[in-house]
């Protein structure tokens, strides 16, 4: 398969509340290994990253040097970055800590912990200004998929996230996530069309909001997505890589669909 488009592939691993620091290390020794065997040619176009939990950011720090090999995300982030706010941690503390970015919006978040599209505004907000990178999630629950409301409910999460982003924060710092809380951790996929049919929506709103740098961003699938049905995804129009749960807290399946985001 070839890669047909400019945009940069994304494959991240989310490990969500999994590993203890042990088994961190391994593994993120593991996928540091593997990726440039993995990512192969492809090296310029095709990104690799891991989410480990915040207590096992740093064991993930000197696997993930300076430049482009393997980028280190946290799984959540502050909506400022200092100040009284017992339990959090703000933007410039993860870079500070060599952490490259972080997920905001995981629809584990909006269930688990109530974060509201507003939380997301301001953490989306202060982590872009600060110079994170960052993937936003965005995606709809079962019910509202089987009333044909997923792409209204999208476009309102994004507008919503997106309304106090200056026009020059939508740049490569950017990725965006579309994960179907229906497909997450329940072994059923969208489909390769039901995938690009959402990314295609995403993107053309991302273009009429921010023109040529809101169209251009990579546009990240996540739902159950394996080794098995990685191929078929990445072949959809719109697809341009994966976050990745389950799947990557494997090294050798996780690798796999490095290998096939490569185009190997
Ligand atoms: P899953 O999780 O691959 O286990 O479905 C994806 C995610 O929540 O990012």
């Amino acid at each position: 398969m070839t890669h047909t488009n400019e945009r940069l592939r994304w494959v991240i691993g989310n490990w969500k509340q999994n590993k203890l620091r042990f088994e961190a290390r391994e593994l993120a020794e593991a996928v540091a290994q593997g990726r440039a065997s993995a990512v192969g040619a492809a090296e310029d176009r095709v990104r690799v990253g891991i989410a480990p939990t915040f207590l096992c950011l740093d064991l993930a720090v000197p696997f993930a040097p300076p430049g482009d090999a393997l980028w280190l995300f946290a799984q959540n982030v502050g909506a400022q970055d200092f100040g009284a706010f017992t339990g959090e941690i703000g933007p410039t503390m993860l870079l500070d800590a060599g952490v490259n970015g972080a997920i905001i919006g995981h629809s584990e978040r909006r269930e688990h912990f109530w974060e509201t599209d507003e939380d997301i505004e301001r953490k989306l907000r202060c982590a872009l200004a600060a110079g994170l990178q960052v993937v936003l999630c965005i995606g709809e629950p079962l019910e509202i998929r089987e009333a044909e409301q997923h792409e209204t409910f999208v476009i309102s999460q994004l507008s919503t996230a997106f309304f106090n982003i200056p026009p020059e924060h939508i740049t490569e710092r950017l990725v965006l996530a579309y994960e179907p809380i229906w497909a997450i951790g329940t072994g059923k996929t969208a489909t390769p069309a039901e995938a690009s049919a959402m990314h295609h929506a995403i993107r053309t709103w991302m273009g009429e909001t921010f023109g040529a740098n809101g169209r251009d961003r990579s546009i990240l699938y996540g739902g159950s997505v394996k080794p098995a049905n990685a191929a078929a995804l990445l072949a959809a129009p719109d697809i341009d890589g994966f976050l990745v749960g389950g799947a990557s807290l494997d090294a050798a399946s996780f690798l796999d669909i490095v290998r096939t985001a490569a185009g190997g």
